[in-house]
């Protein structure tokens, strides 16, 4: 693994590659990797003829200065862990390198971005959508892998290449779960041992929910896990809506053509926390 901290070193080594005639994956990252991003790297490795993946902590989406500063950094560790996979280059730049001057574009992703982590995160997705376009500049990937955890920031992604005209293929992996059911995420590290031992929880109330869909209409659902995560002391629910997979936004009836997705937002503690499934139907 090479470990690049400049666009020109990255940008000549891949231009090597793409040379070669070799294909290039690429996995955007903010570190503090865990088994949901290996799982992303193993993809773009079976998939790629070189791998890339990036580690940069983007100021421009935080909306809370706190969360900004208390996001997991650990280099070591990370480095550790993608030397146990095929990483060919890794890209680890700092904040001037990505953002020499201030990033001014405003994107308008439509009715994408105006539910969940649009609505409760301001500025959020501009700010992911500002750094992965100047990220897809440099790396001009063939294909980029991200979490379907973040199943929002997967739509926004996809609608930015649309609205860039960018020929790179985004491939949308499944979410990694731990043993117990709570979606792997660098934010796990942050939760105490109470919010660890109940943060589980948010994956056990959604599997009910899409059991009790067969039943109950969508609103009659949404109201069952308000009303489960309200019970739980050390959980508070910020958002559950059932939404089209593709639309994103809330469905009023199971009838409604397409699939159907129930996305969550829930803190415990300090540490908001993301989920979501698939309600077939
Ligand atoms: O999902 C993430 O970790 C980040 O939002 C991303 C895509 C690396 C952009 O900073």
């Amino acid at each position: 693994m090479e470990l690049f901290k400049t666009k020109k070193e990255l940008e000549f080594a891949l231009d090597r590659e793409r040379n070669a005639g070799h294909s290039v994956g690429f996995v955007p990252t903010m570190g503090a990797l865990h088994e949901g991003h290996l799982s992303l790297v193993a993809r773009a490795g079976a998939e790629n003829d070189t791998v890339v993946v990036s580690i940069f902590v983007n100021p421009n989406q935080f909306n809370d200065p706190n969360d900004l500063k208390h996001y997991p950094r650990t280099l070591e560790s990370d480095l550790a862990l993608l030397g146990s996979l095929r990483c060919d280059y890794l890209f680890f730049p700092d904040v001037t390198e990505i953002y020499p001057e201030p990033d001014t574009r405003k994107f308008d992703f439509g009715a994408l971005e105006r539910v969940m982590e649009g609505r409760f995160r301001p500025g959020h997705f501009n700010g992911v959508a500002q750094v992965v376009s100047r990220l897809f500049d440099i790396v001009r990937p063939d294909k980029a892998y991200f979490g379907q955890k973040d199943f929002q920031q997967c739509s926004i992604i996809k609608k930015m290449c649309i609205l860039l005209k960018s020929p790179i293929v985004i491939v949308p992996c499944d979410i990694v779960r731990e043993r117990d059911g709570l979606a792997m995420s660098s934010r796990n590290s942050l939760l105490t041992a109470a919010h660890k031992a109940v943060a589980p929880q948010i994956y056990r109330i959604l599997q009910e929910a899409q059991q009790e869909s067969v039943f109950s209409t969508p609103e009659e659902v949404k109201m069952g896990v308000y009303d489960k995560i309200g019970k739980i002391a050390l959980l508070r629910l910020e958002y559950f809506e059932i939404v089209d997979e593709l639309t994103l936004q809330p469905i009023a009836s199971w009838e409604q053509e397409g699939t159907k997705v129930g996305c969550i937002a829930v803190y415990a503690g300090q540490v908001r926390l993301i989920d979501n499934l698939v309600f077939d139907k």
